[in-house]
């Protein structure tokens, strides 16, 4: 299993640099297809590119480091972010991530759920203040949101993770809606 994960890391990284000519100049692109595929930035991924594009490794890891869209641990197959800017903030969106944070079971400082599903993060404004608060998951925006109806969504999710419906991509439109 862990073979197949190098294996699969190695692939994508490769493809990533073939994709972009070995180019220094474009190793945030790179990143950034990497990261789409895993949802971080492996640590074998940023040693195949240090080698590859022949640069020191703290120039790889000070990108990856630097810009807040990478991460060096693993996420969940769902992100789900509750924005916490000041529009959501004053809407109670703390009461929902608490909620959320109760129904991952998520222990203190924990972030990502045991099984790799969920990693439930706040984010600072997302620029959608009209519809605070915002939940974001993966890229579907979740509008108006209260701590129940963030719930029903999450419990959709798990629901069809059960049955093994869900892709990652296709996610329910509304809270609680199959649409
Ligand atoms: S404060 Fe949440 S979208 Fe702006």
């Amino acid at each position: 299993m862990v073979l197949e994960l190098q294996d699969t890391v190695q692939v994508v990284t490769n493809k990533a640099l073939e994709r972009h000519n070995y180019k220094r100049s474009e190793l945030i692109a790179m990143l950034q297809e990497i990261q789409e595929e895993f949802h971080y930035l492996p640590a074998e991924s940023l040693d195949v590119i240090t080698e590859a594009l022949e640069v020191p490794a703290p120039t790889v890891y000070g990108v990856a480091t630097f810009y807040a869209q990478f991460s060096l641990e693993p996420k969940g197959k769902y992100l789900v972010r509750i924005c916490d800017g000041t529009a959501c903030h004053v809407k109670n969106s703390a009461k929902i991530y608490d909620s959320l944070s109760k129904k991952f079971n998520l222990e203190t400082g924990a972030l990502t759920t045991p099984d790799g599903l969920f990693t439930l993060e706040t984010v600072a404004c997302l620029g959608a203040c009209g519809i605070a608060p915002v939940m974001v998951i993966n890229e579907t925006v979740y509008p108006q949101m209260s701590p129940e109806a963030a719930e029903m969504v999450v419990q959709t999710l798990m629901e069809r993770e059960k049955e093994g419906e869900l892709d990652g991509e296709t996610l329910p439109k509304e809270s609680g809606n199959e649409n």
